[in-house]
């Protein structure tokens, strides 16, 4: 309890008194969870405090299966990472780790940084998009925020696990290069630049070997080259061993101990598993607890605030929501020449406060779009109702009506993938039939991820609204009604046609006998359409704003001699339109194919702006060399190529609107490179920062 000692000080001084079975009952959960996720019970003797551990990376879901306390219902993950705002990220893992932390918990299953492979994945709804770069920057904002509250985040699930059929089984076969370009940043990321407290070991196996014992994953990448000083915990169920996955590299099983119990003593009493491995899971265990105060700090549980942090739902949703389609400007709809409205659809009745599953957040209250359309449109606007199930009646609706909006979507959950894309029942038929009795139809699209759109020319408005959380209906009326202007951007493609997607072979998905094939290797989500031709019907990084941008003034500098390693991008954008919106700057690097085959571009950087009218802002970039570089399998590290490097700068992956170049002759670069610490945050800083800045923005006053 010296707390002048160092975490691995006091980890240190703590096992030397631990007994075998209690450095034992450390590494694994307990079946009566008292209301938690995840229970491991204390030490009385030895003064360690349990461990509690909540769901998941929409909000906080106490319990295992039954849920036994209400929280906040944010977005969806994959509406977080429409925002493309790290800000935005931050917040969210702020409420994340205080609402955990309120309902008495110490460690958060947040967030899911696996890539969206695959767009009918049962859990695309929870991931932060199809991108490395995008979802590495999204996911170290939710775990600083997570963590400033000294709540242990837990990011999952490691590694390569992109599909819930056969998710406890399937064998990814995906080469090194691909593996350290697309499905391993955003857990680096997580170590290095956010140190991270957990890391959860994934269902699946990686080339053959599952994820809780493979030797490459854990030991090799995760605890020898990127230097993680957390403990690794299995998935639920995903332990298949006891001496593999304990001398491999996995510190607990969760949720309880079949493995890591009674066998593991057997184990290290007969010298299968060494007292050195045992010591260093519980060592890494305990300085964790140390490291976040859990020995040290009295339990002052708060209450959650839910209307401040429903407020903070509403926000991140509408920032969040795309607006992919507005032909003749048809939005944002004027309450005052309205007149009548005409809102239908399965998804208009109810709140989509989130997908299926372990991320299912019981919310405090929940808005659907129908309430919050007839609450925003006020009493001079007819606002009716069908649920659509009459697919005539709606339609005659919509005749009588000035617009339409339907509310279509679908119903992702853990533990299968969607059956196909298109939209699940009749819902195109219905959109169909009522675009066809109005001209002014409006899709709003309840998906958490991408579905099919054979509608798409005969509808004259759409927007992405994700799963919005508890706020959907307050949200998609802010949008719909233009009180925000829209600015969320898709982290994932939308392709026209089910045989576009990336992964179209049963080979590569879902896999033939155990094996999916990653054979599309780091051709992934935009990387695959881009390189095969293929016109997506909506490109990530696409969204449509209610004002327009200029993009001007592009300059490409090589950092010279005193950041030989740096090239910075600079650039102008100013708000070309009549209203205050916000764009999203993306930044994309076209890396010559010297070497190996690359993509025609990656996303290498992005700035959300806020502008008003006529307002001019100046964004730069910092280029590192590992932005420039590919993984060498056989330097098995980050090399950067010689060669002529193109630069785009633009409003989505195919709306480059300025483009330079510059080139590298080796000799002037490192060959390998490391991600660069920034310091870390403190607690409170990120709501203040963001207070004060939505304050600015918008007239909303937040306590
Ligand atoms: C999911 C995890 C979740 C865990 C605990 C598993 O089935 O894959 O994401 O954190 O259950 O609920």
């Amino acid at each position: 309890m010296n707390a002048a000692l160092t975490p691995d000080q006091r980890a240190d001084a703590l096992i030397a008194r631990m007994t075998l079975d209690e450095k034992i009952a450390l590494l694994h959960g307990m079946s009566d969870m008292q209301g938690h996720t995840g229970y491991v019970p204390g030490n009385s003797r030895l003064g360690i405090p349990p461990l509690t551990f909540t769901d998941g990376p929409a909000g906080v879901r106490p319990g295992n299966g039954v849920t036994t306390a209400s929280a906040t219902a944010l977005p969806a993950p994959a509406a977080l990472a429409a925002t493309w705002d790290p800000n935005l990220a931050r917040l969210y893992g702020t409420v994340l780790g205080k609402e955990a932390f309120d309902l008495g918990n110490d460690v958060i299953f947040a967030p899911m940084v696996n890539i969206a492979r695959v767009p009918q994945g049962g859990r695309v709804f929870e991931t932060l998009g199809e991108d490395p770069y995008l979802t590495s920057q999204m996911g170290v904002a939710v775990i600083d925020g997570i963590q400033a509250q000294h709540v242990i985040a837990d990011v999952k699930h490691y590694a390569a696990n992109n599909q819930e059929d056969d998710r406890c089984c399937v064998s990814a076969a995906v080469d090194q290069r691909t593996l350290h370009e697309i499905y391993l940043p955003a857990f680096e990321a997580a170590v290095r630049q956010a140190h991270v407290g957990t890391v959860m070991a994934a269902y699946n196996k990686v080339n053959g070997v599952y994820s809780s014992e493979n030797r490459t994953l854990l030991a090799d990448i995760l605890k020898g080259q990127w230097g993680f000083a957390g403990w690794v915990l299995s998935d639920y169920g995903a332990t298949h061993s006891t001496v593999a996955a304990a001398t491999n590299g996995l510190d607990m099983e969760l949720p309880t101990g079949l493995y890591f119990s009674d066998a593991l003593k057997v184990a290290v009493q007969d010298g299968r598993v060494r007292m050195a491995t045992l010591d260093e899971h519980v060592h890494r265990i305990l300085r964790t607890m140390f490291a976040f105060g859990l020995f040290d700090r009295p339990v002052r549980r708060g209450t959650i605030d839910r209307r401040a942090n429903g407020r903070i739902a509403r926000y991140i949703a509408e920032q969040g929501m795309v607006l992919l389609k507005n032909d003749g400007s048809l939005l944002p709809l004027n309450d005052s020449t309205l007149g009548s409205i005409a809102v239908i659809g399965p998804k208009a009745g109810r709140a989509m406060t989130g997908g299926g599953g372990s991320s299912h957040v019981i919310p405090f209250y929940a808005v659907s779009p129908l309430t919050g359309i007839i609450n925003r449109a006020g009493h001079g606007v007819t606002v009716t109702y069908a649920d659509g199930s009459d697919v005539a009646a709606a339609a005659k609706l919509a005749r009588s009506s000035n617009v339409a909006v339907v509310v279509a979507g679908d119903d992702e959950y853990e533990g299968a993938d969607r059956s196909s894309l298109e939209l699940p029942g009749a819902q195109d038929q219905l959109i169909e039939a009522v675009a066809a009795a109005n001209p002014h139809t409006v899709v709003v699209l309840n998906a958490g991820g991408p579905v099919l759109m054979p509608w798409i020319d005969r509808v004259q408005g759409l927007v992405q609204a994700w799963y919005p959380g508890e706020e959907d209906g307050n949200a998609v009326a802010a949008l719909l009604f233009g009180d925000v202007n829209p600015s969320g951007k898709l982290p994932i493609t939308f392709p026209r046609s089910a045989g576009d997607v990336p992964a179209v072979t049963r080979q590569q998905y879902p896999g033939v006998n155990g094996v999916a094939q990653y054979s599309e290797g780091i051709f992934v989500g935009y990387r695959a359409y881009d390189r095969r031709n293929i016109a997506p019907l909506f490109p990530f990084g696409y969204g449509l704003s209610y004002t327009t941008f200029r993009y001007s003034n592009l300059s490409v500098t090589p950092g010279g001699p005193s950041a030989p390693d740096r090239v910075t991008v600079r650039l102008d954008v100013t708000n070309s339109g009549r209203r205050a919106g916000a764009e999203v700057v993306q930044l994309y690097l076209g890396i010559p194919s010297t070497a190996v085959p690359e993509p025609s571009r990656q996303l290498k950087g992005f700035h959300k702006v806020y502008l008003k009218p006529g307002q001019t802002q100046h964004v730069a970039f910092a280029l590192s060399a590992r932005d420039l570089s590919y993984w060498d399998t056989r330097a098995n590290g980050w090399v950067v190529q010689r060669g002529r490097y193109q630069v785009m700068v633009g409003s989505s992956s195919r709306d480059i609107r300025l483009q330079s170049s510059f080139t590298v002759s080796q000799a002037n670069w490192p060959r390998s490179v490391t991600i660069q610490t920034p310091p870390r945050v403190q607690p409170g800083t990120i709501v203040a920062a963001w207070m004060h800045r939505l304050a600015r923005e918008r007239a909303v006053i937040v306590r």
